[in-house]
């Protein structure tokens, strides 16, 4: 592909610095050419640094973490093992949404989440609220009890709790995730969720105001997917979320952040790195911070051969974390999950020939995958902040 050609140099130019990164330069070598390990013995790899993604991300001044939750980092040593080495952040995956804190509509269990703020003050992570306004992940009750009438009450209530007992502990809450919907929402692009049927477009400034004062110290995100593409629902779902983004500052709605998902497939092509570029600058041309939430490589679709998705997989990460990193604006990048032992998208996008997916930078083995050293070499060639 030209594109990664051109990359490939600006990145080999971007080495020699050090004798450290002459180690890195074979490795960024062999992985182009898709071999995933590495030539130098791992003391000499530790040394150039690439013992960690937290630690090659912070070096430049930005943030990796990765979602988990209670129920791998509790019962599985060697999986918490590698996740304290490689991360900064933990986000958890369903531990904070509603149906997981939310037994009845007036009662919270808080159980399995103080667990995680424990395990991260513990590890030295900073955590990540997701998230607190969503049309998903609703309890049961929810849709018996919750009405135009009471809906706001609910939704403060919630946020107030949440987010409350929580105040600055929290690194930044995806105080609302995936508003927009097109085609199907609204014209102007908002999803005709329940919060939205109830409350109106609302529901979003107030989400955040609430979130200001339950707890100022975390950045406020929004938080969204289907962004990154060159095709016309990506396009589309760029322009609404741009103007919402608008509507919402010229209101005075306290909002900080911008989360892209980034559910990537490494089967799709229609990738345009000056459209996303442009996105991202009229982001951060806004004053907003962009963070990189959930991030992760679909194989659906790839050759069944290891060692070819393995490389298609890597490829894709590189090619995205490439231009997204080149924005200053992006101060974090979060994968959804770790490693392959642990995916959503082994429900939620399997393989038609239904081998396990491999979308994650470790495999279920917890060993690195070329999509690990893809990270890390993107994670090392990026502007410092
Ligand atoms: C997913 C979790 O990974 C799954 O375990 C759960 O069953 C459904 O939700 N966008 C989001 C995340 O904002 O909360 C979703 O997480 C993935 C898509």
């Amino acid at each position: 592909m030209a594109i990664q050609s051109r990359l490939g140099r600006r990145r080999l130019l971007q080495i020699g610095i050090g004798a450290a990164i002459a180690g890195c330069s074979s490795i960024r070598q062999r992985s182009r050419q898709g071999f995933g390990s590495h030539s130098l013995s791992p003391s000499a790899l530790a040394t150039a640094g690439f013992n960690s993604l937290a630690q090659v991300a912070s070096r430049k001044g930005f943030f990796y973490g990765a979602a988990s939750d209670y129920a791998m980092l509790s019962s599985d040593a060697q999986f918490a093992a590698r996740y304290v080495e490689n991360c900064r952040i933990l986000v958890p995956e369903n531990g904070l949404k509603w149906r997981a804190l939310r037994p009845s509509p007036t009662e919270f269990d808080f159980t399995k989440t103080d667990w995680l703020f424990d395990f991260a003050v513990k590890y030295s992570l900073q955590m990540r609220g997701h998230t607190l306004v969503w049309h998903l992940s609703l309890p049961r009750w929810f849709s018996e009890t919750v009405n135009s009438r009471n809906a706001e009450r609910h939704l403060v209530h919630h946020i107030e709790s949440v987010a409350g007992r929580y105040a600055g502990k929290v690194h930044s809450w995806d105080v609302v995730n995936e508003a927009i919907e097109v085609p199907d929402g609204r014209p102007d692009g908002l999803r005709k969720s329940p919060w939205l049927e109830f409350l109106g477009e609302e529901y979003i400034d107030l989400s955040f105001r609430v979130a200001a004062q339950a707890d100022p110290e975390a950045l406020r995100v929004y938080n969204d997917y289907g962004l990154q593409y060159d095709t016309s629902s990506h396009a589309a779902k760029r322009h609404a979320a741009l103007r919402l983004l608008e509507r919402l500052q010229a209101k005075g709605t306290p909002i900080q952040a911008f989360g892209i998902q980034s559910h990537l497939r490494a089967s799709e092509t229609r990738f345009n790195a000056e459209k996303l570029r442009q996105f991202l600058r009229d982001i951060a041309s806004m004053g907003l911070k962009i963070l990189i939430t959930e991030l992760d490589v679909s194989d659906q679709g790839l050759p069944a051969d290891i060692e070819q998705r393995d490389r298609l997989v890597a490829d894709a990460y590189r090619e995205y974390l490439d231009v997204v990193l080149d924005e200053p604006a992006v101060i974090a990048v979060l994968t959804w999950g770790l490693s392959d032992r642990y995916t959503w998208l082994s429900e939620f996008k399997p393989r038609e020939d239904g081998l396990p997916v491999r979308p994650l930078p470790l495999d279920e083995n917890l060993e690195r995958k070329p999509a690990w050293w893809a990270i890390a070499q993107a994670f090392d060639n990026a502007p410092l902040r």
